[in-house]
């Protein structure tokens, strides 16, 4: 995820302009490399209608999972359509795929997040606040400790974090 410091992924609207396009290349860049995307139907809704020339579509991984509550809900061709957290980790799973990518937005983030289906967090932030927007995570009732891992400097400014969750052991 690319948030500002103040943890928020886009405006109110859904706009996001105000990230620097270096955001979205390295993003494709992971999907590519895991061979897969899931994201939030509001995700996908806005991505696609705000860019045309440059949403999911062009994002050359074969997995990409749209999650929606919505039965009625059609994607199109190179899209599936799943209806939890856990249906898109069994299909992905049940396809080899080792490492899941969740690309948000943030009310799935939290919902995958409070079932405690997140191993591993990549944070970009980018030096640009936004006072109010949607956030990187809804607010649901749960925590989650965090190892720090990696971190370093972009251009343009940026941070990236790297944690593992940290899970107790039992
Ligand atoms: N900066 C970044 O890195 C970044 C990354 C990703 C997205 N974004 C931005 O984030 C915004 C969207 O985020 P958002 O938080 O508003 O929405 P979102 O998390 O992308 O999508 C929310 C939708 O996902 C579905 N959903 C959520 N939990 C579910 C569950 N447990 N089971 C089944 N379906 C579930 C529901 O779809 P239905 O309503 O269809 O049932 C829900 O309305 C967009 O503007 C996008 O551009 C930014």
């Amino acid at each position: 995820m690319v948030i500002s410091p103040n943890g928020y992924i886009a405006r109110e609207d859904g706009s996001e302009d105000w990230l620097p396009e270096e955001g979205w290349e390295e993003f494709v860049k992971l999907a590519k490399n895991l061979n897969n995307v899931v994201m939030g139907r509001e995700t996908y809704t806005q991505v696609t209608n705000r860019y045309k020339d440059y949403n999911f579509d062009s994002v050359p991984c074969k997995y990409k999972i749209i999650v929606t509550q919505n039965k009625k809900f059609q994607a199109p061709n190179g899209y599936r359509v799943v209806y939890s957290p856990e249906e898109a980790i069994q299909y992905l799973q049940s396809e080899d795929i080792e490492n899941i990518f969740l690309i948000g937005g943030g009310k799935l983030n939290s919902e995958f997040m409070k079932k405690g289906l997140v191993n591993e967090l990549q944070l970009t932030v980018n030096p640009y606040i936004i006072g109010k927007g949607r956030s990187f995570l809804a607010p649901a009732n749960f925590e989650m400790p965090l190892k720090l891992v990696e971190h370093s400097e972009l251009p343009g400014g940026r941070i990236k974090l790297k944690y593992i969750v940290h899970k107790p052991k039992h």
